[in-house]
């Protein structure tokens, strides 16, 4: 593949600073250089800077004139870089995903394709400006994508992404609003409940076997809490009882034998709140097993 690494220091999406920090830290963990060792072209474009709005401040929600910017820039940005190869968004927070997620939707229509989402988080991020009690923006970005009312500050919406053409998996932490919101859509939805219960595999091949038949493009939106925070600490939402390291490669290695992503978001790490690097370097290792790194071609039970 090209690969294009964006960097999208996005920290405007919650209180809590760090994110920031977020693009260098997989730049020092050495992403650039594994994805080219497993054969990819990598380029990396820096890191973005947000356009700037005359936006106001508004009284609730948190830093909306800088988010609106980041959503003008990265979807730009996004355009523009899944015409040419398959970009890896390097955050920054998941508000960095108003962007990258309608950039993309809109480089899926200009091709005829549909646009399939698959969404690894501990959250929901359903809720609209009118609904959010924390006023984080980092909530939102399904709920603007998928087309919601409420997002007046920001650009509309050209190309809504179908909600059943979205798969959530990993929740456990939705809040009543979002519930009640979700309950109207039909996103496919594996919560970690259904994931104790089944597997994390059938959920995802169901949604690869549609992505497939559809022809459709993929993107992944990968949050750090979407894992479990004894093995990935470096983030500021964390919820005890997430992916498993396990489940974690298993999810990207059966992404990649699809053969369907076409662009990826890294999300919500903090850097300033890991221990010795092992969450940046932990998501560089999922990204290596999306992007091919293998063991073995195939499951094994011996070397014969
Ligand atoms: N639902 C909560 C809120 O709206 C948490 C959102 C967490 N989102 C995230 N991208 N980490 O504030
Ligand atoms: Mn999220
Ligand atoms: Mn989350
Ligand atoms: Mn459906």
């Amino acid at each position: 593949h090209d690969i294009i690494l964006i960097g999208a220091p996005v920290d405007s999406g919650k209180d809590r600073k760090g994110c920031i920090m977020g693009p260098d830290a997989y730049r020092t963990a050495g992403l650039g250089d594994t994805l080219n060792d497993l054969g990819h072209r990598v380029t990396d474009l820096g890191n973005l800077v947000a356009e700037d709005t005359d936006i106001q401040d508004h009284d609730h929600l948190i830093a909306l004139p800088q988010t609106v910017g980041w959503t003008q820039t990265l979807n730009a940005a996004a355009k523009d870089a899944a015409a040419q190869g398959l970009p890896i968004f390097l955050g920054g927070d998941h508000s960095l995903a108003l962007g990258t997620v309608t950039g993309i939707a809109d480089h899926a229509a200009s091709i005829n394709k549909p646009l399939f989402v698959l969404w690894l988080d501990a959250h929901s991020d359903f809720h609209t400006p009118l609904t959010t009690d924390s006023g984080n923006l980092h909530g939102t970005p399904v709920a603007y994508f998928t087309g919601h009312d409420g997002f007046d500050a920001f650009p509309p919406v050209q190309n809504p992404v179908p909600t059943d053409q979205m798969c959530m998996i990993g929740l456990r932490s939705v809040d009543p609003a979002e519930h009640a919101a979700l309950a109207n859509t039909d996103m496919h939805i594996a919560d970690m409940r259904a994931i104790d219960e089944g597997g994390i595999r059938a959920p995802l091949a169901e949604f690869l076997d549609r992505v497939s038949a559809a022809d459709g493009l993929l993107h992944v939106s990968l949050d750090v809490d979407f894992l479990d925070p004894d093995i990935a600490p470096a983030v500021g939402t964390t919820v005890p009882g997430g992916a498993t390291l396990r489940e974690a490669h298993l999810v990207m290695e059966m992404l990649h034998d699809s053969g369907r992503v076409t662009s990826l978001d890294l999300v919500e790490l903090n850097p300033f709140m890991d221990e010795r690097g092992k969450t940046a370097s932990l998501m560089v290792d999922l990204t290596a097993s999306l992007m091919g790194r293998r063991v073995f071609d195939r499951p094994t039970r011996s070397f014969a």
